[in-house]
């Protein structure tokens, strides 16, 4: 990115995500409450953060209207208990939310005018389910600019087996069922723990603790997974199983100059070399990220060859596959989403952008002898969004 001022991430949490629905454990916790907590949550894990002196807070939600509405990023710093002199933003592109206020908080802050800000992003979708009060004008439809069927997600990804007949069932299933499996290996582990804000909530059955992310199903087979139905077509290939589930959660980072975050003794987990959006057909959304990492590549000067780590989200398998097939990766690449990704965890909208930087900053932690990372996702009515990031532990002396 052509900034004069390197950009960080000093840190990012989240909450524990949620099944969404009233049998889940957030059913009766309202969304703006659970980015209060996870902005809560990173705010005492940076106590040398000089609260007055964060320039703003930009927290995006798909569905802003009632407890995602009034400007979220206003009410959730008011709530979290920030000085009333920091202002706060709302912003919308749908499954990019979070990935899109990290990376115009981090131009401002290239550009020189923020030098610390707060990026994420909410989705109850529990309580605001996809679609809630939307109205697409009807010259849409009329004038055939998008075909009705691509307002609905998983009927794109339905598309995108269409399109590419060699990104078969099985190999949607299979990239699944790994999902399932290496986030549990990453909990096993201990590596997602850490990074999740504990959350209280009310439920039929009196008060709970939320500390893990709830949908896991680590016990999923590619014989269970062949049973499913196929709820986008009669006959189709997209399943519960390969897609991201309906999810509640809100993420939560901190950005910095480079030089702010010296000075505060704050230390960077990542820097951000470049990022961008593109657009496709809406029809085959899932393929976003195919231009969006080229463009973000160009502009970085890199090539796919250069990425040691990527964090892709995993809206559905086939979509993740697409973009692997068309840079000749392999689906079960050792790069690729090491801890398993949304169709697991869950994809709570907006939010979800910070989750993927969340677990690249870890990684990147653990593996010096890897220079950069993507973070990328695609975005409804046809989007997708890139960025790259660059490890400050790597080490030069392997590796990419
Ligand atoms: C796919 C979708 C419709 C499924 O919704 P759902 O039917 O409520 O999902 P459930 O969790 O109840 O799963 C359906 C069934 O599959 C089963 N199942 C789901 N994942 C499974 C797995 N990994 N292994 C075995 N069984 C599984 C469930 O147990 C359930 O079985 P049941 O009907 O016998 O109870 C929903 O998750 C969805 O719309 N996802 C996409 C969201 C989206 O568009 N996001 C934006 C992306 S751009």
């Amino acid at each position: 990115m052509a900034t004069m001022r390197e950009v960080v991430f000093v840190d990012g949490v989240r909450t524990p995500f949620g099944r969404a629905g009233e049998k889940g454990m957030y059913a009766a916790t309202r969304a703006d409450d659970l980015a209060v907590k996870a902005l809560q949550g990173l705010i005492e894990r940076n106590p040398e953060v000089p609260l007055d002196r964060i320039d703003d807070v930009g927290i995006a939600a798909t569905t802003q209207i009632g407890d995602q509405g009034m400007t979220i990023g206003r009410t959730v710093a008011i709530l979290a208990g920030l000085p009333t002199t920091v202002p706060g933003f709302a912003l919308d592109r749908m499954c990019a939310g979070a990935m899109t206020t990290v990376s115009f908080m981090g131009a401002a802050i290239g550009a020189g005018q923020y030098d610390l800000a707060v990026a994420g992003g909410v989705e109850h979708m529990g309580r605001h389910p996809i679609g809630e009060g939307a109205d697409p004008n009807p010259r849409f439809v009329a004038e055939k600019l998008v075909d009705p069927q691509a307002l609905n997600m998983g009927n794109t990804a339905e598309r995108l087996h269409d399109r590419f007949p060699e990104l078969t069932k099985e190999r949607s299933d299979r990239f699944g069922m790994l999902s399932q499996h290496k986030v549990q290996a990453a909990y096993d582990r201990g590596d997602i723990q850490p990074d999740l804000v504990p959350v209280a909530y009310k439920s039929a059955e009196g008060w709970g603790l939320a500390t893990e992310d709830e949908g896991r199903r680590p016990g999923t087979t590619m014989e269970a997974l062949a049973a499913l139905k196929t709820p986008f077509r009669p006959h189709g290939r997209v399943t519960a199983g390969t897609s991201s589930p309906l999810t509640d959660g809100a993420t939560m980072s901190l950005l910095a100059g480079s030089d702010t975050a010296k000075e505060l003794g704050l230390q960077a987990k990542m820097r951000l070399v470049s990022f961008a959006f593109a657009g496709v057909e809406p029809e085959v959304m899932g393929l976003g990220p195919v231009p969006a990492t080229e463009k973000a590549l160009k502009k970085a000067g890199l090539s796919i060859n250069d990425i040691g780590l990527f964090e892709l989200n995993e809206a559905f398998s086939v979509q993740v596959l697409s973009l692997l097939d068309h840079f000749k990766i392999a689906d079960d690449d050792p790069r690729v989403n090491v801890w398993g990704g949304a169709i697991a965890l869950g994809h709570p909208l907006a939010a979800t952008g910070v989750r993927l930087m969340i677990q690249l900053a870890r990684q990147f932690e653990q593996r010096p002898d890897v220079r950069y990372g993507v973070t990328a996702m695609c975005v409804g009515l046809g989007q997708g969004g890139t960025q790259i990031w660059e490890n400050p532990h790597f080490d030069g002396k392997k590796g990419k």
